[in-house]
């Protein structure tokens, strides 16, 4: 680490798609460096792939950042969703409660059972681009399909009705603030929330349909046991927050990134084969989906890194971007590549204990997604120039403003 003044942190960035410059200046030079956050704490950054893998795998890093000395992210007094104390969620958040909680949910989300879904997320995306289309050209494929998607998916997830999609969609937004609402809202959004599905439990309970939580709730004497009512819960908002914004952003990224170049798009049209590739190949290059860029981890113990010593104490910000564009692990890493070989051993889904879970859902509505589009709407093109993309700004989770197209 360098005694230079330390950096504000995020970054700025040349245009919304690219990534911050001093990211690759960092990783070639300083891979573990001092940066002030939005709250005015340190972190340290870490920018290699080797390292970034090394902080998200080890079991010894916390996730929780509700302790002593963790640097807060937000501008909330309680540091935004990362420093939350959240009723069960301590418990299926870190050790054996973890573990226990993952053995559970993992028997659902297998890539075999997500493929169940590829028909049903196939159906939701061409009703959602109807609606779109017969609104006529141009279209905001942000607010037509990128946002109601995800949410879309989730609910039929676990069994929440679907005319309840916008206020899931509400208290999304409002639980991953950074700095956009107040402490008050948010915790309103969090009550409004648990009153909710806690009432979704019970009915579920009581009326089991074929989702995910009427599942957990008919868990009586397995070895793992039954999930408790604040587990449940906590269960459907790690799914909500998780999922949603995240694949929500990475829908409307996917549709630009491939846009902007329009190569990239021929290319799918040409060859449908390049589907998975190129998903993969967007998922690796993406730099706007997380303001921050990875999940901060609090520092238990001392470690080295890239030959420096980190001491405990600290609070870890392994920024994924920079570790998917590390030439040592993706040679040419700028270049995109649907046919490169080890494309899908991104970061962008994280690795280890927490890898994660909805992987393979999130990959089966992007590929639908880019299937559709350029199988129905081999014409689309951006509105607007590429460099008129804007980022979102005040939310824990970044993405694009409203993505405007044409067909
Ligand atoms: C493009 C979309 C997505 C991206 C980029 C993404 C990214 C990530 C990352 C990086 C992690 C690891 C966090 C860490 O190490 O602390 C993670 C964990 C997780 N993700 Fe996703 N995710 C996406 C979609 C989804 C979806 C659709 C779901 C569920 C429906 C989901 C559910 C989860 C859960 C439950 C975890 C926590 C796993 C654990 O702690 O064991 N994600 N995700």
């Amino acid at each position: 680490m360098t005694a230079d003044a330390i950096p504000e942190f995020p970054f700025d960035r040349p245009t919304a798609l690219e990534p911050p410059p001093q990211l690759a200046e960092l990783r070639e030079r300083c891979p573990v460096s001092h940066v002030r956050l939005p709250s005015g704490d340190v972190a340290t950054l870490v920018t290699r792939y080797d390292d970034a893998r090394a902080v998200m795998a080890d079991p010894r890093f916390s996730r929780n950042l509700a302790r002593e000395g963790a640097a807060r992210l937000a501008t909330t007094k309680d540091g935004g969703l990362f420093g939350r104390r959240r009723e069960g969620a301590m418990e299926i958040g870190e050790g054996q409660g973890h573990m226990r909680w993952r053995r559970l949910l993992s028997r659902w989300f297998t890539a075999r059972k997500m493929e169940v879904w590829r028909p049903r997320v196939q159906a939701m995306t061409d009703d959602l681009l109807d609606a779109m289309l017969a609104k006529g050209s141009p279209g905001n494929l942000s607010a037509g399909l990128a946002l109601p998607l995800p949410v879309r998916v989730i609910c039929a997830l676990v069994g929440a009705p679907s005319e309840d999609q916008d206020k899931f969609a509400h208290w999304s937004r409002v639980m991953l603030t950074l700095t956009r609402f107040t402490q008050e809202e948010v915790d309103q959004a969090y009550r409004e929330f648990n009153a909710y599905v806690s009432d979704l439990v019970d009915r579920n309970r009581a009326d089991p349909g074929d989702d995910l939580l009427s599942e957990l709730t008919q868990i009586t004497d397995t070895e793992d046991g039954r999930l408790s009512q604040g587990e449940l819960i906590a269960t459907v908002r790690g799914l909500l927050l998780a999922g949603h914004e995240t694949t929500s952003n990475m829908i409307a990224i996917m549709t630009a990134m491939l846009l902007a170049d329009r190569s990239r798009f021929e290319d799918v049209i040409d060859d449908p084969d390049l589907i998975p590739g190129t998903v993969e190949e967007v998922l690796r290059l993406d730099s706007t989906l997380s303001v921050i860029g990875g999940v901060p981890r609090f520092l238990t113990e001392e470690v080295e890194l890239s030959e420096v010593r980190v001491p405990a104490g600290t609070t870890l910000i392994p920024n994924i971007p920079a570790a998917n564009r590390d030439p040592g692990k993706f040679p040419d890493p700028d270049r995109f590549d649907p046919r490169r070989e080890n494309n899908a051993q991104h970061l962008t889904f994280g690795a280890g204990k927490h890898y994660c879970l909805g992987q393979p859902l999130a990959r089966v509505e992007l590929q639908v997604v880019l299937g559709t589009l350029t199988r129905r709407l081999p014409e689309l093109r951006l509105r607007d120039s590429a460099d008129d993309l804007k980022l979102r700004v005040g939310g824990m989770s970044g993405g694009l403003q409203d993505v405007w197209v044409t067909w």
